[in-house]
C-alpha cells in the first residue's frame, strides 16, 4: 500500500484502504515490522483519545513532519510539554471569543466577495481550495495579528502549504519504510520557511515593542505575550511566539479552507440544498446585517457544514504511538506500535451510519445520528480548541457565499480527495459560479 502512495503523488492511505476496513470493530495490520491498528468502535475510540490520551500520544511522526513548520508546539508536541503550553494557548482562545471575532469574520468575508466579483465577472472555471484557502487564512490571520492577509502572501502561503504537504506526506511514507527522506525533509524545510516568513517578521517586530514597554493591538498575539503558565511559570519567547502562531496559523485555517472547497463541491452536485441555504440566508439578512448569534439561526447551513465534516473530514487519521505494552479490544498492542483513529472511516462505517457515502445534511436535524461515531474535531485532552471559531466562520461564509452565488459543477472535473496533512483534492475543486440575479450586496 506504501509503495502505491509513494509512487502517485495523487494517492494517499485513504485512496487504498480496503472495503473491510469500513466494516471492521478494528483492523490490524503489521508496517515494516510493527503493528498498526485502525480503531474503529466507538468504545475504543474512547479509551484510545479520551481514557488513556497519555498510554497513546501522538505519533512522533506528527512532531517529525511538523517541526519545520510549527517547531514543537501546541499540534505536535506531547506530555507536560504539551501540557504547559496548552495552558498558555487557552489563554489565547480567550482572546478570540466568539463575540470578539465575529466583525473580523464579517471584514474577511466582505472582502472575499469584492475578490470574487472580479473572478465571476470573467465566468472562468473557479479554484475553490485556492479561494477558501485566502478567505480562512485571511481571517485567522486578522485574529492573531490584527492585520489583513495580501493577495501576494495568501497565494504564495496557499502554493507553499500545497508543496508541504506532498513532500510531508512524502516523508512519513518512507520514515515508516525506514527508507532515506532526504530530498523531501529538504521541501518541508524550504516551504516551511517560506510559510514562516509570512508571519514571523510581524510578530519580531511585536516582540521586540512588547519588550521594549510599548503596548500593542489586543489580539491572540497580544494575549500570547503576556500568557504564563500558572503552573509552571513558563512564558514564550521569541521563537515559541513565531511557533504557536505557525500552529494556529495552520490548524486555523487549512482545515475550514479544505471543508468549505468541499461544502461547495457538495452544493454544486445538490442544487436543491444549496437553493435552502440561499432561502434561509435571504430570510435572515433580507432585512437587517448579520449579527452575533446567527450561526445558530442558520441551521440548514450549518448542518451542511457538520455533513461536509462527516464526508470529508479534514483531518483523516489522528496517528498515535503505544508508549507501553498494552491491549486493545484483546489484541495486544507493544510499545510503539501505531494505533490510528480515522474519522474518515468512521464516518462512513457502514455498521455505525445509515447509506454513509450519502450526502444528506438533514440526517443532523433528527435523533438519527450516532454522536459518539462523529468526531471531525477530535476527542479527549487533544481535541480541537478551535471548533466554535471553525463553525462560526463556516457557517457564514457559506451562507454569505450562496447568497450571492449559484455554484455549479463542471462536468469534466471529479475532484479527488487525498490525505494530506488535510483532506485535500490532488486536482483541486473547480466550479462554475454565476452570479444570483438580485441578491443582497
Ligand atoms: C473545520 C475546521 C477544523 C477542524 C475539522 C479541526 C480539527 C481538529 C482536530 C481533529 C484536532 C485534533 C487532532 C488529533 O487529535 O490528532 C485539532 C487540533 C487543534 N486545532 Fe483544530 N480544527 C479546525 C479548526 C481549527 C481552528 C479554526 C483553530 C484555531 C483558531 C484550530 C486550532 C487547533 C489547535 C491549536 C489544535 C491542537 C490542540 C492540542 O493538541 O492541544 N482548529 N483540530
Amino acid at each position: 500500500m506504501l509503495g502505491g502512495v509513494l509512487r502517485h503523488q495523487s494517492l494517499s492511505m485513504l485512496n487504498l484502504l480496503p472495503r473491510a476496513a469500513y466494516r471492521v470493530q478494528m483492523g490490524v495490520a503489521r508496517l515494516a515490522g510493527r503493528g498498526l491498528f485502525l480503531v474503529n468502535a466507538p468504545e475504543t475510540i474512547r479509551h484510545v483519545l479520551s481514557e488513556c490520551p497519555a498510554t497513546f500520544p501522538k505519533h512522533h511522526y506528527i512532531e517529525d513532519i511538523l517541526k519545520p513548520l510549527i517547531g514543537i508546539s501546541l499540534f505536535n508536541a506531547n506530555g507536560e510539554r504539551w501540557q504547559r503550553q496548552r495552558r498558555i494557548v487557552d489563554q489565547a482562545f480567550v482572546q478570540a471569543a466568539l463575540r470578539r471575532v465575529f466583525p473580523v469574520m464579517l471584514e474577511g468575508i466582505d472582502d472575499m466577495l469584492l475578490r470574487l466579483e472580479h473572478a465571476s465577472a470573467k465566468d472562468q472555471a473557479w479554484e475553490a481550495e485556492e479561494a477558501m484557502g485566502h478567505v480562512t487564512a485571511d481571517i485567522i490571520f486578522r485574529t492573531i495579528l490584527s492585520k489583513p492577509l495580501d493577495e501576494a502572501s495568501a497565494t504564495e502561503v496557499h502554493h507553499a502549504f500545497r508543496s508541504y504537504q506532498e513532500a510531508a506526506q512524502r516523508v512519513m511514507g518512507l520514515s515508516a519504510l525506514h527508507l532515506p527522506t532526504f530530498w523531501h525533509r529538504r521541501k518541508c524545510q524550504l516551504k516551511g520557511t517560506a510559510i514562516r516568513e509570512s508571519y514571523a517578521p510581524l510578530i519580531r517586530k511585536r516582540f521586540a515593542a512588547w519588550k521594549a514597554g510599548q503596548t500593542g493591538p489586543d489580539d491572540m498575539l497580544g494575549a500570547l505575550m503576556v500568557a504564563s503558565d500558572p503552573v509552571s511559570g513558563m512564558t514564550l519567547d521569541e521563537t515559541d511566539l513565531i511557533d504557536q502562531v505557525g500552529t494556529l496559523f495552520l490548524a486555523g485555517h487549512e482545515t475550514s479552507a479544505s471543508t468549505l472547497a468541499w461544502a461547495l463541491f457538495l452544493l454544486a452536485n445538490q442544487p436543491a440544498v444549496q437553493e435552502a441555504v440561499r432561502q434561509e440566508a435571504n430570510q435572515l439578512w433580507r432585512q437587517r446585517p448579520p449579527q452575533f448569534g446567527d450561526t445558530r439561526l442558520l441551521e440548514t447551513a450549518h448542518n451542511v457544514f457538520r455533513e461536509t465534516l462527516r464526508l470529508y473530514p479534514p483531518i483523516a487519521f489522528y496517528v498515535r504511538q503505544a508508549n507501553e505494552n498494552n491491549c486493545l479490544r484483546e489484541k495486544p498492542v507493544a510499545k510503539g506500535d501505531m494505533v490510528v483513529v480515522s474519522p474518515w472511516v468512521v464516518h462512513r462505517h457502514e455498521s455505525l451510519w445509515a447509506e454513509p457515502d450519502t450526502f444528506s445534511p438533514d440526517r443532523f436535524s433528527g435523533e438519527g445520528v450516532q454522536r459518539a461515531a462523529y468526531l471531525p474535531f477530535g476527542l479527549g485532552e487533544r481535541a480541537c480548541p478551535g471548533a466554535a471559531f471553525a463553525t462560526q466562520e463556516s457557517v457564514l461564509i457559506l451562507a454569505k457565499l450562496v447568497q450571492r452565488y449559484h455554484f455549479e459543477p463542471v462536468t469534466t472535473h471529479n475532484p479527488r480527495p487525498v490525505a494530506r496533512l488535510t483532506l485535500r483534492s490532488a486536482n483541486g475543486i473547480v466550479l462554475k459560479l454565476r452570479p444570483v440575479q438580485g441578491a443582497a450586496r
